[in-house]
């Protein structure tokens, strides 16, 4: 009996995960993610997991060479979004002092943006990990539709490899819902490792984080975050 209650289970695990992969797979999954939290308000219901990944900083040499990659200043940053070249849902948080802006650009045409940070980094509201001197994150990345599939991610990825090794960094961090096949697969050509995977299940103003060994529920806020302290390997 015993036995045909596990044998049981381990089936229901089994084809659990086989219809995660392959709705992951399609990306139907993450479609239906981003359409129910526009939907459902993220206080009352969300449910999420994020793969935390890091990649050592090699010397990566640029491998396509008819691009420009522009590191923006504020100014230029305030003129590509009043130009609506940054829209907000594309680059969240380009106007954020904070952040970093790479654009990439092919002649006059804008191929895509990297978005990154330096200090602490919150990939959620109330989610932050504290970065140590020797890394960066690379936070929002875009690549416009018409360019995808062709190495222009891993390329932006490379090229600030090559700028903020030379600026003494050693890791870039990245965090990446599970259901986002195309940036999985991208940060899987370009060598990024998977470090933990961060499960968060939101409820009725509640969170439940687990990620890494810590398992914590609470009403975590902006002021007051669920603070992932160990992120190294
Ligand atoms: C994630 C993203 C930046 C990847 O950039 P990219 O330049 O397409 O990266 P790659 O060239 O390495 O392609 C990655 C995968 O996307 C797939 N892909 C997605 N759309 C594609 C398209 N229209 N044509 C061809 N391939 C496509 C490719 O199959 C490729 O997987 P593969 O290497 O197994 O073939 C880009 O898809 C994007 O801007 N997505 C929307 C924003 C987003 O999700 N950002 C990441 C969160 S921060």
């Amino acid at each position: 009996m015993v036995r045909e209650g596990l044998w049981l289970l381990d089936r229901v695990r089994s084809t659990g995960e086989r219809v995660h992969r392959k709705l992951g797979e399609s990306g139907w999954a993450y479609t239906a993610q981003l359409s129910l939290q526009r939907v459902i308000p993220g206080w009352l219901l969300d449910v999420s997991a994020l793969w935390l990944c890091q990649r050592p900083l090699g010397e990566d040499v640029p491998e396509i060479v008819d691009v420009e990659f522009l590191l923006r200043s504020p100014a230029e940053v305030g003129d590509l979004v009043a130009r609506g070249v940054l829209r907000e849902k594309l680059a969240p948080g380009a106007s954020d002092p904070s952040v970093i802006v790479w654009t990439l650009h092919r002649g006059l045409d804008f191929v895509g943006s990297f978005l990154m940070k330096e200090v602490s980094y919150s990939p959620l509201h109330f989610l932050r990990l504290d970065l140590d001197e020797d890394e960066v994150v690379g936070d929002e990345m875009y690549v416009v539709p018409g360019c995808r599939g062709q190495g222009f991610g891993p390329h932006m990825n490379r090229l600030v490899a090559h700028h903020y090794r030379r600026a003494g960094k050693r890791r870039v961090i990245s965090v990446v819902d599970v259901l986002n096949r195309n940036a999985l697969r991208m940060d899987e050509n370009v060598g990024y490792q998977r470090l933990t995977m961060i499960v968060i299940v939101r409820f009725f103003g509640l969170t439940l984080v687990v990620a890494r060994g810590q398992t914590r529920l609470g009403r975590f806020t902006a002021k007051r975050p669920f603070v992932l302290s160990t992120v190294r390997s």
